[in-house]
């Protein structure tokens, strides 16, 4: 499938007047995935230079290829994005003018079988972005324990039959019976009651979501990466969150709330020293992509975009 970037024109034009107020400006890109985002805004904006990450190497391998032509203009990190700090550090870089994150996997690796994220197609249960490390999605089904099964499936992957599919689990582990993605979907069909089969979509999918959450620790390293993102950030730099699945979208809400809210009790005229708003909200909740976009490019149907910028160090 070919990759088509979300909401590309909206995520410039919210970026555009943090880059465009400064003469030398950073923007990391959190997900660099196959470049999309960052191909078009080192081509939109001349002086611009991007801080590019991305936990898979063979997204980055993609992404050197498709930036050649601005290679100079951009540094790739092969990194998980809750290491800003770090990352920043090392390349001796206090403050950047904005941060794009455009989170989940990259049609890339939805279309390679063999990475174990589709439950389509036939292939081991691997489902980690970065193979160099960690444990797998088999690993994880055929050594955690009962409760911990059913713990990731109800609130990563909010599965009604949560208790059901970890029996089964269990009981083709003692049967070496689950090796694959298509073994995997087959068992969550037999999980679940037939009536319940014949609405929502494939019943694998919030059992495949739950443990790529689990594999990939993505709900603990989005919480700690967004503090990181925002204390990077210059002031008039802005943040661009794009999430597609609730539970990735609440830590953002609640994240960027927080940060919006005033420390002020409320009824008093104005803001207390020290305690007004550090952030303010460049969307007011969230946005969604039109259905043109949604037509073109289906992945956009469940993302929603989040925006704020800093008005104070
Ligand atoms: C949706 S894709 C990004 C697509 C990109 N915006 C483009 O236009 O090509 C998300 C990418 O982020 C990477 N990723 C996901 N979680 C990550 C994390 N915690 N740290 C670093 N990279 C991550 C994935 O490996 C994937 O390549």
């Amino acid at each position: 499938m070919q990759h088509i970037p979300v909401a590309l024109e909206r995520c410039i034009a919210l970026l555009a007047p943090a880059i465009t107020r400064s003469e030398s400006p950073i923007v990391i890109d959190a997900t660099l995935g196959l470049g999309g985002h960052s191909k078009a805004l080192l081509t939109q904006f001349p002086q611009l230079r991007i801080i590019g990450f991305d936990r898979d190497l063979s997204a980055i391998a993609i992404a050197q290829q498709n930036l050649e032509s601005d290679i100079d203009r951009i540094t790739i990190v092969h990194a998980i994005y809750n290491e800003i700090d770090s990352v920043l550090e090392d390349l001796g870089i206090a403050k950047v003018d904005g941060v794009l994150f455009d989170l989940g996997v990259s049609s890339m690796q939805l279309d390679v079988a063999e990475r174990g994220f589709a439950y389509s197609q036939e292939a081991p249960l691997d489902m980690r972005m970065d193979q160099s490390k960690g444990i797998s999605a088999f690993e994880v089904l055929h050594s955690y324990q009962r409760n911990d099964l059913i713990r990731i499936l109800r609130v990563y992957g909010e599965e009604k039959f949560a208790k059901n599919i970890a029996e089964n689990i269990l009981k083709a582990r003692a049967t070496n019976s689950l090796n694959s993605t298509k073994d995997l979907a087959e068992l969550v069909k037999d999980s679940i009651p037939a009536p319940a089969r014949r609405t929502g979509g494939n019943p694998a999918k919030r059992t495949f979501q739950a443990l790529r959450i689990e594999v990939n620790q993505e709900l603990e390293v989005l919480e700690s990466a967004i503090p990181q993102a925002l204390s990077a950030l210059a002031v008039g730099g802005r943040i661009v969150v794009m999430a597609y699945q609730s539970l990735e979208d609440k830590i953002v809400k609640s994240s960027f709330t927080a940060v919006t809210t005033s420390g002020t009790p409320r009824g008093l005229p104005v803001d207390l020293p020290n305690s007004a708003a550090k952030f303010g909200f460049v969307i007011r909740g969230s946005e969604s992509a039109t259905d043109a976009e949604i037509l073109a490019n289906p992945r956009a149907q469940s993302m929603r975009l989040r925006a704020i910028e800093r008005l104070a160090a």
